[in-house]
């Protein structure tokens, strides 16, 4: 049967329309399909199936009524075609009915495919590839960091996003600033943060975790090593009082009573990075009582910079799922785990401060960190660079493969661009708050004893550990001798990342 059109048709712009669309909708096809046999998961492959080909078919499927449209009007200036108003749709015309017979079924079979395409697509926009992979460079540290954290296996949006159509449509709006950003090469580095429009804690991180579950006190142990000849190793062993010592208490004391629902925790911070905490609320939402603390290292102000936050998941845990470790911790750990030998006399003292150095790309710190080590060697120990040949090699590569997980030159994102808000010991974190002196005007103060947090349930070097009874503390030896100093001033005065 001969396919009759109406003439409008007939006209290169709309042929043309239709051929691009038919084109892309295969090819789209075509590549789903391939990507669904193979299982792949790239995001490039994706950006083309879901958006580049579904927007240049829609395109195509435009031109094909412009087309119709400009002809119509050409003959009507042409005085070829009547002024007859709107169209008349006549079936029994083989023209109209063949039109209208395509202009069904293709719609019917477009809305089909769009359906599955705007789902898989949806799925796309969601998924960690597209978040993490897609503006490569832009999110490699986050994308790193996160696929060796606790929440490897939470997508981006889990956390970023959330449930929820406006917070869905939000992200996509600044998602498409973002996407011009990367293609103008105007997007900062390192990406600032606190981010000021992160979806609060209730929403996202409560999904998973909430504030009414109990954690019972955890074991953490960590390997230390000094930066002297021996690498000495010291471990400590801390019972981090999470909840309280029995499950039946609840949430009366332990870390998480910040949380706890029946309290609400306000304070100021007068910096952007939240670090320096002029005054904390206290209000038990159950009695009423409010208590105020003040920092004595701020003189209150009328007029006070900065904002006014009620304290949630993220005043602690800043870093759940991009985490840059500083370079003692790194390589502490890449120590720990063998990547880099601590048999290798003095490796801790050298490896550290090579880090703490700004680099432009990764090639060049790669380069920078296999010299350094070179050189301190040749200079100061030249028969350990042939004897010990192999270990320095393995202490290289050690290093550099710890230095790639942590530390992104190109984005400038380190540990010293994020500060971390949770311990105390490189960053005040705890000690925003929990020093000498924050105390309310009748004199009751932020506690500041050690115990309060954890215990010290052991500590010394390797073979020589001593351990505290159970649920007791040892008192804090400081690895080295530095008198009282470790007492009388925050932790993060001296201990800057790069102490070795
Ligand atoms: C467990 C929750 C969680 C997941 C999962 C998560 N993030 Fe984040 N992300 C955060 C938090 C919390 C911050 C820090 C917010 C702050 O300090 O204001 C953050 C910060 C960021 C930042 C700002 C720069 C920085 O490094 O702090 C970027 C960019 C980012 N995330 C991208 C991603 C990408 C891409 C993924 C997926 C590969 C992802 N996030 C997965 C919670 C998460
Ligand atoms: C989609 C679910 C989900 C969301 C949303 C989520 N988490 Fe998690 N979180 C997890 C899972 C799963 C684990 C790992 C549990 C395990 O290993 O036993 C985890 C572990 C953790 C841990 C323990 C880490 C450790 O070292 O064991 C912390 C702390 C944490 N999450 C904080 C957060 C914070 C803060 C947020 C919000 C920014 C958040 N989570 C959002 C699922 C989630
Ligand atoms: C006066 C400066 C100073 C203060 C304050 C201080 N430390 Fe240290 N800390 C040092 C020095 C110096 C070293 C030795 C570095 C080395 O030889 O490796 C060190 C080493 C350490 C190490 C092992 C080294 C490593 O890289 O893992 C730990 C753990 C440690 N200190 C904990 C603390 C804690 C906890 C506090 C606060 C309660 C504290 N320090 C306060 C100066 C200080
Ligand atoms: C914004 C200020 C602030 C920050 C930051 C802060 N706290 Fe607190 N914390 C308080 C206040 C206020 C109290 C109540 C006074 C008290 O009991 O010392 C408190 C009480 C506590 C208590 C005692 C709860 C009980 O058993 O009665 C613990 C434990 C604690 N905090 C742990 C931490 C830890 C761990 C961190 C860091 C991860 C931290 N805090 C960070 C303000 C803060
Ligand atoms: C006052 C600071 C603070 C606040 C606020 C806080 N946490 Fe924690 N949380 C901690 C500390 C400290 C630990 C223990 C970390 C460690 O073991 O090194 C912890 C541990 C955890 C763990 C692991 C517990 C375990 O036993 O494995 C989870 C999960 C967690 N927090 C989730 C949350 C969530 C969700 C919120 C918000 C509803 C929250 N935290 C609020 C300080 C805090
Ligand atoms: C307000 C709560 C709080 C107080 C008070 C506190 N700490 Fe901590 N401390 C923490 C938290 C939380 C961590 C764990 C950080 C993490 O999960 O990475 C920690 C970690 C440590 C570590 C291990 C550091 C590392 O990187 O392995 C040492 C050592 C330590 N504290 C010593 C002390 C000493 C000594 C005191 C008393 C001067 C003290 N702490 C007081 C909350 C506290």
């Amino acid at each position: 049967m001969p396919l009759h059109l109406p003439p409008s048709v007939k006209n290169w712009t709309s042929l043309a329309g239709a051929m691009i669309a038919l084109v892309s909708l295969f090819m789209a096809i075509f590549l789903f399909v391939v990507t669904a046999l193979l299982g792949a998961q790239a995001a490039y492959l994706g950006l083309v199936v879901f958006i580049l080909l579904p927007s240049v078919m829609i395109l195509g499927l435009l031109l094909i009524p412009i087309g119709m449209f400009l002809k119509v009007r050409r003959e009507r200036q042409e005085g070829s075609r009547p002024e007859t108003g709107w169209p008349r749709i006549d079936l029994n015309e083989p023209h109209h009915r063949h039109a209208a017979f395509i202009f069904v079924i293709g719609t019917a079979v477009l809305l089909l495919v769009s359906a599955v395409g705007s789902y898989e697509a949806f799925h796309f926009t969601e998924s960690v590839p597209f978040c993490g992979t897609l503006c490569h460079t832009v999110m490699e540290p986050e994308y790193v960091a996160h696929q060796e954290s606790p929440h490897a296996r939470v997508a981006c949006v889990g956390c970023h996003v959330g449930p929820g159509v406006d917070w869905y449509v939000r992200s996509k709006l600044s998602g498409m600033y973002q996407v011009y950003a990367v293609l103008a090469n105007v997007y900062p580095r390192p990406i600032p943060t606190p981010i000021e429009n992160l979806r609060p804690a209730r929403d996202v991180c409560e999904q998973c975790h909430w504030p009414q579950k109990f954690y019972a006190y955890t074991y953490r142990t960590e390997s230390h090593f000094l930066a002297d000849e021996a690498n000495t190793r010291w471990d400590i062993g801390l019972t981090m009082k999470v909840g309280a010592p029995h499950a039946a208490v609840g949430f009366e004391e332990g870390i998480h009573w910040h949380i706890n629902p029946q309290v609400q925790i306000d304070y100021h911070a007068l910096d952007e990075r939240r670090e320096e905490i002029n005054w904390v609320r206290y209000t038990n939402l159950e009695t009423g009582e409010v208590k105020i603390y003040r920092n004595p290292a701020y003189p209150q102000a009328e007029e006070e910079p900065g904002e006014t936050r009620t304290m949630d998941c993220i005043d602690c845990h800043n870093r759940p799922s991009h985490r840059y470790l500083p370079p003692s911790h790194f390589i502490n750990q890449a120590m720990a785990r063998g990547e880099i030998p601590a048999g290798l006399p003095w490796i801790k003292a050298v490896a550290v401060p090579l880090c703490g150095e700004e680099y432009e790309s990764l090639e060049e710190a790669n380069a920078a960190l296999r010299q350094g080590i070179t050189d301190f060697y040749q200079e100061n120990h030249p028969q350990l660079l042939v004897q010990r040949a192999a270990e320095i090699e393995a202490a290289v590569t050690g290093l550099q493969e710890v230095y790639r997980r942590n530390v992104f030159p190109y984005m400038r994102a380190r540990w010293s661009a994020y500060p971390e808000h949770i311990g105390h010991l490189v960053f005040n974190g705890c000690f925003r708050c929990h020093i000498e002196g924050f105390a309310t005007e009748a004199g009751e103060p932020i506690q500041t004893d050690c115990a309060i947090c954890h215990l010290i349930s052991s500590q010394g070097t390797a073979g020589q550990v001593e351990t505290a009874p159970l649920g007791e503390t040892l008192q804090f030896r400081h690895p080295t001798d530095v008198g009282e100093a470790w007492r009388e001033v925050p932790c993060a005065d001296c201990h800057d990342g790069l102490l070795p």
